[in-house]
Formats: C-alpha cells, structure tokens, sequence
C-alpha cells in the first residue's frame, strides 16, 4: 500500500494536501509518508513472525534521518556499505550493534571505526578483506564478527545494472569457494565466525530465484554452521515493488517483470521460504531497501514549459536527472501524475517529461500519454522513495532538493533545500590564481 491518494481532485500525502506543501516549501520536492513507511516494515516483520528474524533496512536505498529514525523506532537495524554511513547511522540514533557493514572496498580506517561501535556483523567480500579485518581487530585488541557473502550465482532476471549474484558481478565469494574461505578464517585469532550471508540482486518480483539461491545455500549453511557455531543467515534483500500498477499483473513491456508474473508480496515471500530457513534454527537477517522505502516516497517537480516540436512534445519540468536518475541510468519506470486530477476521459498527449540538465538523457519519461499539462502546473513522479534522493547530485550547480516527511495531518521539513555556496563549500582557489 501507499499514501498518496487524490482527494476531490487534489493529491494527498496521507492528511497532507501536496499543492499546499509545495507552494510552502517550493520544488523539486521530496515527499515522504510515515505511514507508508512503518506500515511495510511491519508487513514484513509481521510476515516473518515464524522465524526468528531481523530486519537491517538497506539504507543506501534512502539514508535520511528521518527516514532512518522511523525505521530505528520500529526495531529495525541497517545494511550499510561505508563508514559515512555508520555515522550515519549514529546520526540517525541508531544502533550499530543491530548493523551489517556489507561492501567489497572497505578500508582500515573503516574497519576499525565500525569495530570501535561494535558492528554485529561484517560481510566479508573478498579472502584479502578477510585477512584486513583480522589484522585491524588484533591491533585493536577485539574479535571481528564476520559473515562470508556468499555469490550463489542465481540469475535474479532483474536489469543487468542491478544484479550481483552472479558470477559476472563484484560481490561475494564464489559458491564452491566457500567452504575453504571459512577453514582459512578459522585460523584467523581475531575473527568470530558469526554467520553467512546471500544476496541475489534488487527489484526481484517473483519469489523463484530466492528459493532457487536459498536451496543452493541450505547444505552449506547446514554444513558450516554445525561446524563453527553460527547464529545467523542473511538472505539480503531485492524485494521488488510495483512501480506501473497498470502492467503490475504481467507485461513484456516492464523491465522489472520479464517474466510477466505477478508480484510477490511479503506473504509469498514469507510462505516459500520459511519452511526452508525455519529448520536451520539459525537467526535470520534480511536487507530489505526498496520495498520499505521505495513506495513511500514521491518526488514534485513543477511544469517549466512545454515545447512542442516537429516530433514531441516535451514537458519541460524543473527536477531533473540530478534529483533522480533512474529512469535514465536503468530505464526505469516511475509513474507520472498530475497533483489535480485529470477529468476522466481527458484526452492524452504522448509526452517526453524532461529535466533542465544540459544532457539528452536527462528525462524521466518518453512518449508516455499524459493528460495535458501546462506552465505552472505540478507534477509528482511516484515510487521515488527508493534510490532516488541518495543518489542525486548538484551536476549543473543544481540544488539537492528538500525533503518533507508526512505523519498524518503533520509535515515536517527533513532536509532543507541545500544553499547555494554549499555546493561550492570546501572548494578554494589557490592564492597564485588570485591577482
Ligand atoms: N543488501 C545488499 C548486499 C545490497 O547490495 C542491496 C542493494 C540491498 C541489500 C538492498 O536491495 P533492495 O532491497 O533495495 O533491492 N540503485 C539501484 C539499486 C541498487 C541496489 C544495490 N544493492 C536502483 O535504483 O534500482
């Protein structure tokens, strides 16, 4: 579910009228519903009630405060990937005991500083990152709690961009590798051989390839952690959502559904795998970014101008990719509604939404039929939540956008638009170029 809804006409995030925070905040804008939020956390800790489980949101998917507050609240810990994160994470008043630090670069400084605040765990990558963490947690005086990553190689049929657990891709230790990884990391003083760790990829809709990958991995995991004690198994994350509810029961056309079946939902997900991971009797950790995130966030943009020309007609908007760049890095979809709502049966107008970035590729639709938009009118880009605002960038001297978070009839600012002369912030011109 989500939380932004027309009402008479006018879209609302959960009690909060859109065109009103808006007007007050100005745009590009980010929105986000609390609700939203809470309600899919509990979705899936509710849907894995049966095991005993741990949710580490994948906070690379939105790394707010906010955002992250929330989730902290409801019990969540985090997947995180730097040590910019973990501070983040300290930021945010999370609990870094209740955290994976996953990636395939970390380095010593890194390290030490996630042992320093007592990481629960880290995935290990690489057999080199093995023999790092070992050496930092001698010289700190400390054990390391390791999991291995485990490549199980499964193709999780998602976009190329956005698959890892194959045997093309950077991360973990390949399948047939892995009984010898943990034998080495044994010999290693300074490392505890907490878990195991999977992950196959990101925006999987169907349930196949976790099954698929998470039977690959049950006689090992079985096999390793009779023999080094183990407390827990991390399936990662990939929960796909529905980003075109029009093609959501099955289209060739939708990137992230090649398989044309219908959605999994925490419920589907949950029924395949429990009866697998329960006889395990190991803890079980899952990473989930978007499916918390991703429908929980909207991102409005304001009508600039439209152009017309021999071919299109382009909806010149004022976001653009530096506020968020999926469609054009992954030709992703995000649906595109007008915040007053069309009149039923308006005529369509085959649009290009673009962005004012000096790129071709900065677009966010393409010939799509949108009810007629003009100067002055707003539009929101929905399902944003997810991998959106994290990976903007100030590309042109653009501002990062500002970022409003919605808690019934409440709207708070959760980040201000960034000030100009913070784009330049820290940049100097060396006293020899001045005359
Ligand atoms: N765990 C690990 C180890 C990961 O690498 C990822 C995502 C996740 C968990 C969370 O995956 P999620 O549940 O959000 O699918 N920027 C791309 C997605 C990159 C995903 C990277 N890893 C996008 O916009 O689609």
């Amino acid at each position: 579910m989500h939380s932004f809804h027309y009402r008479n006409g006018k879209l609302f995030c959960e009690g909060v009228s859109i065109e009103a925070l808006v007007k007050e905040h100005g745009t590009p804008l980010y929105i986000y519903s609390h609700q939203t939020l809470a309600d899919h956390y509990s979705k899936l800790d509710q849907a894995l009630a049966p095991l005993d489980h741990h949710i580490c949101f994948a906070m690379k998917s939105n790394s707010n405060l906010a955002v992250m507050r929330t989730l902290a609240n409801l019990g969540s810990g985090f997947d995180l990937v730097s040590g910019g994160e973990l501070r983040r994470v300290i930021a945010a008043g999370g609990d870094p005991k209740k955290c994976v630090f996953a990636g395939v670069g970390k380095t010593e400084a890194e390290i030490e500083y996630a042992l320093r605040k007592k990481i629960y765990s880290f995935n290990v990558e690489s057999e080199p990152e093995l023999i790092r963490i070992n050496k930092v947690a001698a010289r700190l005086k400390v054990v390391a709690p390791i999991a291995v990553r485990v490549n199980p190689n499964v193709d999780a049929h998602t976009h190329a961009k956005i698959t890892t657990g194959t045997y093309e891709n950077k991360f973990g230790i390949q399948f047939e590798h892995v009984e010898a990884v943990y034998a080495r990391a044994s010999k290693l003083k300074n490392l505890w051989l907490r878990g195991i760790q999977m992950h196959i990829g990101s925006q999987l809709t169907n349930v196949a390839p976790y099954e698929e990958a998470v039977n690959k991995m049950l006689g090992l995991v079985k096999k390793l952690s009779a023999k080094y004690k183990f407390e827990f198994f991390s399936i990662g994350g990939g929960i796909g959502i529905v980003y075109n509810p029009a093609l959501a029961s099955g289209s060739k056309e939708w990137w992230s559904t090649p398989q044309g079946k219908k959605i999994m939902t925490p419920a589907t997900y949950a029924a395949k795998l429990i009866p697998l991971l329960k006889p395990l009797g190991l803890k079980i950790l899952i990473e989930p970014g978007r499916f918390i995130v991703g429908n929980a966030g909207i991102l409005v943009t304001r009508v600039e101008f439209v152009k017309k020309t021999g071919k299109k007609n382009f909806v010149v908007v004022d976001a653009g990719m530096n506020d968020l760049i999926r469609p054009t890095l992954y030709e992703s979809y995000h649906e595109i509604v007008p915040l007053r709502e069309a009149r039923k049966g308006a005529a369509l107008i085959s649009s290009d939404v673009v962005g004012p970035v000096c790129e071709s590729s900065d677009y966010f639709c393409k010939d799509r039929p949108l009810p007629k938009v003009g100067e002055g009118d707003y539009l929101a880009l929905l399902s944003a939540g997810a991998y959106g605002f994290v990976m903007a960038t100030t590309y042109n001297a653009r501002q990062l956008a500002a970022e409003v978070m919605v808690n019934g009839k409440t709207a708070s600012v959760v980040r201000e638009r960034q000030p100009y002369p913070e784009i330049w912030a820290g940049e100097k011109i060396p006293a020899w170029l001045k005359k």
